[in-house]
This record gives structure tokens, C-alpha cells and sequence, in this order.
């Protein structure tokens, strides 16, 4: 499938889309650049700090999780970060990632009517292929603040086949406009800056698990401790995921998941 280059994303045009009151108080939109995670964690060590969009067309260094690289095809994508201080309480803060990929979800579901899977804890699938990914990262000189790396696969149309990757040009035949996309992204992300009862995290995780396929299915949890295969059993109120283990019940924040079995055995 080939289509136009599309339109490059541009400081005024983002700034107007997001409009004079939006929780976020500088766009910086790079042609190029290391990665906008790093970019956003500089920005941290600046007296102005604020709430902050960096966006790039390309990043020479794009980062993901457990030390993988994320590369796309310049001018065609979302790549970005959001350099924020949430508004949400301590306790709630496991639940950055669901959240943030719910906002996508959200985005893309309206956008193209295409049901998207989330897989705990913040990979998002169509057809059983990447879409998006998202890195959070915090700088412990800097509690409080949060950088939220987002890489959507909008307008690239190929894709190396070991990546298992599509973007929402593939699966809707369609080129995307990209700066509408992304405000309304923003836009679903709001509730960072918004109080939230804890009602509304409920409600907001009750949507992320009507979308997860994962559940109830063995496993396979790569993280820095090493590599556990379980049953996924289900999603604690503060984002961890329940695994049983052998017959024995863990609770885990982080790791990369492959599912290797529907159902338990
Ligand atoms: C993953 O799935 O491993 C997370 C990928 C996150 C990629 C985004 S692209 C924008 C931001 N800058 C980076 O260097 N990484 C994130």
C-alpha cells in the first residue's frame, strides 16, 4: 500500500488543535532528535519546568522498554512525550501506564472504529499486532514528575515482519491525520490534571480490562528479575497484575508479557 507523505507536524498547528487552555504549557516539535523521552528528562533539570509536549518526526535514539530500541519511519508517525506532574493520588501511580494507554485506545477506537486490545501493562494491539507502545520513565531527583513516551504507528506502511507491528493506515486502508489524532490523544489524557475520585480510576481500569484478552491465559513475564511463566488471573485496583505462579499468587508491576497458552493448565 503507498500513500502521500503526510502533512509534517508543526508548532502553531499543534498549539491551536490543543487549544488556549490545555493542561500543557509548551510544544517543542523536533525534525529530528535523540529521543523525546531524553529530551523530556533534560527539560526536568530546568527551573521553568512545566508541563511539556516534545514531539519529533525522528528519533535517532528511540527508546523502549527493557532497554529495546524503537525505530520508525520519519514523518509518518506519533512520537512523543509528555512531561508532566499528575494530579493523582500516590497510590494511584501504578496505574500511569493502563490509564495513558487507555487515553490511545480511546483515540483510535473513535477514530477509526477499530477495536484495539490492551495487554497489561501498556502495549496496545490490533489483530494481534503492535500499534503502539509506551514508555514511563521518572528521575528520582524529580518526585512528582513523570515523562509519558508515546510511539503510535500512524501512516508507515511496512514493517520489518519480525516486529509484529501495523499501524492504523494498514488496518484502515486510510492516511491519518496526525495532529488531530494526537490532540484528541491528549485530550483523553486530561485527567491528569483533573482531580479524580477513586471512582473514576475504577471505572477508567473496568474499561482497560474490558479490553484485555490476556486474562485467564498462561503467560510468560520477562523483567529484570528474570523470565516467570503463570496464569494471568487479573489486574489489582492499583494496576499490578495478579499471577499464579506455580500455585502460588504474585503480584507484579512490571514486565514484558507473552501469552503462551489460552487458558491455565
Ligand atoms: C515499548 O513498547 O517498548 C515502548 C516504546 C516507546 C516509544 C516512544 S516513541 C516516543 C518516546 N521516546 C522514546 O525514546 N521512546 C518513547
Amino acid at each position: 500500500m503507498s500513500l502521500n507523505m503526510p502533512s509534517p507536524l508543526n508548532q502553531t498547528t499543534l498549539a491551536k488543535a490543543l487549544g488556549p487552555h490545555s493542561f500543557l504549557k509548551r510544544i517543542e516539535v523536533f525534525e529530528t532528535i535523540d529521543s523525546t523521552n531524553s529530551h523530556a528528562k533534560r527539560l526536568l533539570a530546568d527551573r521553568s519546568r512545566k508541563p511539556s509536549l516534545i514531539i519529533a518526526e525522528e528519533q535517532t535514539q528511540g527508546r523502549g522498554r527493557f532497554g529495546k530500541t524503537w525505530q520508525t519511519e520519519k514523518g509518518k508517525n506519533l512520537m512523543f512525550s509528555l512531561l508532566v506532574s499528575p494530579k493523582i493520588p500516590r497510590q494511584n501511580f501504578g496505574l500511569l501506564p493502563l490509564l495513558t494507554s487507555l487515553g490511545v485506545v480511546k483515540t483510535v477506537e473513535s477514530t477509526t472504529k477499530i477495536n484495539v486490545i490492551t495487554k497489561w501493562p501498556n502495549d496496545l494491539l490490533i489483530n494481534d499486532k503492535k500499534i503502539c507502545g509506551i514508555l514511563l520513565e521518572t528521575v528520582s531527583s524529580h518526585p512528582g514528575w513523570v515523562v509519558i513516551g508515546i510511539g503510535l504507528n500512524v501512516n508507515q506502511t511496512e514493517f520489518p515482519s519480525d516486529l509484529h507491528a501495523t499501524s492504523l493506515a494498514l488496518e484502515t486502508g486510510k492516511q491519518i491525520d496526525r495532529t488531530k489524532l494526537l490532540s484528541s490523544i491528549i485530550h483523553h489524557l486530561e485527567w491528569l490534571y483533573r482531580s479524580q475520585s477513586p471512582d473514576q480510576f475504577r471505572s477508567m481500569l473496568a474499561e482497560w480490562k474490558s479490553r484485555c484478552t490476556m486474562l485467564n491465559k498462561t503467560i510468560q513475564l520477562q523483567s529484570d528479575d528474570g523470565v516467570i511463566t503463570g496464569l494471568a488471573t487479573g489486574i489489582a485496583d492499583d494496576g499490578g497484575l495478579h499471577l499464579l505462579v506455580e500455585g502460588e499468587a504474585k503480584k507484579l508491576y512490571a514486565g514484558d508479557v507473552t501469552v503462551v497458552e489460552a487458558g491455565g493448565s
